[in-house]
């Protein structure tokens, strides 16, 4: 089964989502409306929560997990995931709070306790150390993660866009007489 209970908490699912059959959402996990689950996502939920904004997408094969509290970090660290933001295939995204149109290259790695503010790119098969901060406006490349100059007029454009085109995508898988 696709969406699981664990300790009683069940993934709370918003209106008009797609969460494809082979993506496994588990526990504490809160998708809003219009977020987008493509093929063979993990979504575990288990020892802390994770939360995906309105709008969002999370492309094929990308893992999100948590870090659970402790006495030195009473908190843990969840995983919060903003408003129409593109989350490439296979990234991982562990422990990490992202802000709102943020784009995840594929292949993207971003550790516990990284903060990625508003109008991100990060390139593909970025890596993210724990603790950073990604700061609003600039693009982000290697490993470990550089900044690497302002964004474009037309790369800030896209991050809203990319959201636009999955919405737009999984109308059509939802359309589809076997969704
Ligand atoms: C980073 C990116 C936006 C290109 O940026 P750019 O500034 O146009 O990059 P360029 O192609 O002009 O390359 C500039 C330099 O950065 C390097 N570079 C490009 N992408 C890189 C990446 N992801 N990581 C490390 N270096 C990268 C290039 O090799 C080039 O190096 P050089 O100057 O030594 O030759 C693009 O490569 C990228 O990673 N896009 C992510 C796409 C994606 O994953 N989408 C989500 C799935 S739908």
């Amino acid at each position: 089964m696709t969406i699981r209970q664990y300790k009683n908490t069940s993934p709370k699912i918003g209106n008009d989502t797609y969460i494809d059959k082979s993506a496994v959402l588990v526990g504490d996990v809160t998708c809003a409306d219009d977020v987008s689950i493509w093929p063979l996502v993990a979504a575990r939920g288990d020892v802390n929560y994770i939360n995906i904004g309105a709008r969002t997408n999370v492309q094929d094969g990308t893992v999100l997990h948590v870090t659970r509290t402790s006495e030195n970090n009473p908190k843990g660290f969840p995983l919060i995931i903003g408003e129409d933001v593109t989350v490439g295939h296979k990234c991982m995204l562990h422990g990490c709070t992202l802000g709102d149109r943020i784009l995840v290259g594929m292949g993207a790695i971003i550790m516990d306790g990284v903060i990625v503010e508003d109008d991100v790119f990060i390139g593909g098969g970025t890596l993210v150390p724990p603790n950073k901060t990604l700061k609003s406006g600039y693009l982000y490349v290697g490993n470990p993660a550089k900044q690497a100059r302002p964004l474009k007029e037309e790369e800030i454009q896209f991050l809203k866009q990319s959201a636009v085109n999955y919405i737009k995508l999984k109308d059509e898988y939802l359309a589809e007489p076997n969704n």
